[in-house]
C-alpha cells in the first residue's frame, strides 16, 4: 500500500513509520506539509497519491488549545479538513487520530463508539470539529479515538519519572480514570485496521483502564522508582496548580467495533507499559545511565 503520514515526527508518526515498514511510506513532518497550508496539503497528496492517508498530525497541548483556542480549531479542525479534501481529490482513505476528550467524562461507564461526544475542552471540541470535517467531506474513513497516548518523545510517562526522580515524590489524581497507550500498540492497530475497507468510528486504547494514581504507581514500580505516590482529588491538585482546560473524569474508551467486526484487540495497558519501559531503557534513574 502507498501510505502518507502527516505529523510523522510525533509520538504516533515515528510508531507508524516503524510498523508499516512494508508499505510504500511518506512521512510527512511540518516543514514538508504544514496542514494549515491547503495548498501544500493538496500538493503532497495529489503527487505522491496515497492509498490511505493517516493523519497524525495535531495541536495536542490540553492547556495550550484553552488559551490559544484559534490555533486549537487551525490546526485541529481546519488542517483536518485541508487533508480531507486533498483525500478527496485522489480517492485515498484516510485515518484521522481522534481523542477521549471528545466525551465528558460524565457517563460513569465506558464511552462506545456510538455514544454521543460532548467535549469539555477546546481541544475535544477541535477534535471534534475535525472529526464532523472527516465525516462530511469522505466516505472512506476510519475516525480513531484514542488516550493518554505516550511513546517515544515528551509524555506523562517521562515526566512523572523526572518528578520521581527530582522530588522523591509524586503527586497523582484518584478521580481522573482514562485508559493509557502505547503510541507502538496503536500503530499496530492501525496498520491492521487500513487492510478492512471497513470504515466508520472506532475506539482503540490498550485494554483496560485506571485512575492517574493507579497509573503513577505503575510508572514507578515498572522503572523501580521508589517514590511515595500520593493520592489527591483533582480539586485539591487544581487548587494548588490550577490549569486552563478541564480534562474528563472518565474517559475509558469502550473498543468495541475493532474487536467485534475485525478481531483488533490491544494488549492490557499495564503488559505495554512494562514493554515501553523496558524498550526505552526507562528502568534505570536518568542520572544512573
Ligand atoms: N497524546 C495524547 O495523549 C493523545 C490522546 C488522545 C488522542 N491523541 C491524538 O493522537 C494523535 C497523535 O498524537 P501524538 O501524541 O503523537 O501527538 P504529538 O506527539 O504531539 O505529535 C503531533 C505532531 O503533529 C505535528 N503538527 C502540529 N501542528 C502541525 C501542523 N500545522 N502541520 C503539520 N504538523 C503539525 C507536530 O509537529 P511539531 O513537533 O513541529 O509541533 C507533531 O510532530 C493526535 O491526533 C492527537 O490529537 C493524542
Amino acid at each position: 500500500m502507498r501510505i502518507l503520514i502527516t505529523g510523522a515526527n510525533g509520538q504516533l508518526g515515528l510508531e507508524l513509520q516503524r510498523t508499516l515498514d512494508e508499505d510504500e511510506v511518506l512521512a510527512t513532518i511540518r516543514d514538508q506539509v504544514d496542514i494549515e497550508n491547503r495548498a501544500a496539503v493538496s500538493d503532497a497528496i495529489t503527487r505522491f497519491r496515497p492509498d490511505v492517508v493517516v493523519h497524525a498530525a495535531a495541536y495536542t497541548n490540553v492547556d495550550g488549545c484553552e488559551t490559544d483556542p484559534d490555533l486549537a480549531y487551525r490546526v485541529n479542525a481546519l488542517g483536518t479538513q485541508n487533508v480531507a479534501l486533498a483525500c478527496a481529490q485522489v480517492d485515498a482513505a484516510m485515518v484521522y487520530v481522534s481523542s477521549d476528550y471528545v466525551f465528558d467524562g460524565s457517563k460513569g461507564a465506558p464511552y462506545l463508539e456510538f455514544d454521543d461526544p460532548n467535549p469539555i475542552s477546546t481541544y475535544g471540541r477541535s477534535k471534534l470539529a475535525g472529526e464532523r470535517y472527516v465525516q462530511m467531506s469522505l466516505r472512506k474513513y476510519y475516525i480513531v479515538r484514542t488516550a493518554w497516548l505516550y511513546g517515544v518523545g515528551k509524555n506523562f510517562v517521562r515526566t512523572i519519572l523526572s518528578l520521581a526522580d527530582r522530588n522523591g515524590e509524586v503527586l497523582a489524581v484518584t478521580d481522573e480514570v482514562g485508559s493509557p497507550t502505547f503510541a507502538r500498540d496503536l500503530a499496530e492497530a492501525i496498520d491492521k485496521l487500513v487492510r478492512h475497507p471497513v470504515y466508520g468510528i472506532y475506539h482503540l486504547t490498550n485494554d483496560g483502564s485506571c485512575s492517574r494514581h493507579d497509573y503513577v504507581k505503575a510508572i514507578c514500580e515498572a522503572a523501580n522508582r521508589k517514590v511515595s505516590v500520593i493520592p489527591i482529588t483533582s480539586e485539591e491538585f487544581l487548587a494548588r496548580h490550577p490549569l486552563p482546560a478541564r480534562r474528563p473524569p472518565f474517559s475509558v474508551l469502550h473498543n468495541f467495533c475493532a474487536s467485534n467486526a475485525l478481531g483488533i484487540r490491544l494488549r492490557p495497558w499495564q503488559e505495554a507499559l512494562a514493554s515501553f519501559i523496558s524498550s526505552e531503557n526507562l528502568a534505570i534513574p536518568e542520572h544512573k545511565q
